[in-house]
């Protein structure tokens, strides 16, 4: 695997790639440097046939800070138009294969928007999640205005995003923004996370592409549109391999071996 400086890539599986946020000191604040190593390292599984899920986390103190708030401070608003600031972000939201996000610690400000840019969240009873930007004079810029509300009602967003107030792993999971809290102990959150994403790698890659893309989907389609849409790829999915070998080892009663083709 190739080395970054502030993210660390490992393989603990053949199908899935795992991408620790390094910066420990820092909290894993997402500075541009660790922005682009992320994107990089993604981007490079996402093309890289031999994988099919990927797995995002941070430390046991700190899944992320936020943005780097050092780092921001003296922008001046012509810098941060002209240089689309944190547009690069969203590239994270553009990756076909999933992502699970396994949060421990602060996921704050930048930090909690990247885990919700991410398909599934898992978080650690430890975790703490907020949108603190409110307190620093600014609001939420890496779309978490926007997916909080999605995700867990207008309400609650906007009392997160006024008050900068921090919530529990134990909120986000009774508010349906993350999946589930996971057992303690420490790394469990990670291990879980690895699971799934083997669980997800034992399936027809292209019907999981397909899966993360009509579901996405609903965030953007009406729901009129959105089913059509669903149905569309559905039919298509008859064109491929997996949907004759799927269906055929079901009725044979036996294990679908998936060519991903
Ligand atoms: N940016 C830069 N550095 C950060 C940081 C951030 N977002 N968060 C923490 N750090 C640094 C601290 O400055 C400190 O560094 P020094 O030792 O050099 O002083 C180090 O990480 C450890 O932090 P603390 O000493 O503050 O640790 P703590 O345990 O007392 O507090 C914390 C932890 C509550 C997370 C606190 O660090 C904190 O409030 N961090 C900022 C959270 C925040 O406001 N995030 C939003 C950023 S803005 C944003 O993200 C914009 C956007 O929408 C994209």
């Amino acid at each position: 695997q190739k080395s970054y400086e502030h993210i660390i890539v490992s393989r603990p599986d053949p199908s899935v790639v795992l991408v620790t946020l390094n910066r420990p000191k820092a909290l894993n604040a997402l500075c541009r440097a660790l922005f682009y190593e992320l994107n990089e390292a993604l981007q490079e599984a996402d093309s890289d046939d031999a994988i099919s899920a990927m797995v995002l986390t941070g430390s046991e103190r700190a899944f992320a800070a936020g943005a780097d708030i050092k780092e921001m401070k003296d922008k001046q608003y012509a810098d941060v138009y002209k240089n689309r600031f944190l547009e690069h972000w969203t590239a994270i939201a553009n990756l076909r294969k999933p992502l699970i996000a396994a949060v421990s610690g602060y996921a704050l400000g930048g930090g909690c928007e990247l885990a919700l840019m991410c398909d599934i969240i898992l978080a650690a009873p430890n975790a703490k999640f907020g949108q603190p930007e409110i307190n620093l004079g600014v609001i939420p810029g890496g779309g978490g205005s926007q997916r909080l509300v999605h995700a867990i009602g207008k309400s609650r967003a906007m009392e997160l995003t006024l008050t900068g107030r921090q919530f529990t792993a134990q909120e986000a999971s009774d508010w349906g923004m993350v999946s589930r809290v996971v057992g303690e102990g420490e790394g469990e959150v990670v291990k879980e996370a690895i699971n799934m994403a083997k669980e997800i790698a034992t399936k027809s890659q292209i019907a999981v592409q397909a899966g993360k893309e009509v579901v996405n989907a609903a965030y953007e389609l009406t729901l009129q549109e959105g089913l059509r849409f669903e149905r569309r790829i559905f039919h298509g999915l008859f064109a491929t391999n997996d949907q004759k070998e799927g269906m055929t080892a079901f009725v044979e009663k036996r294990k679908a071996n998936f060519t991903h083709s």
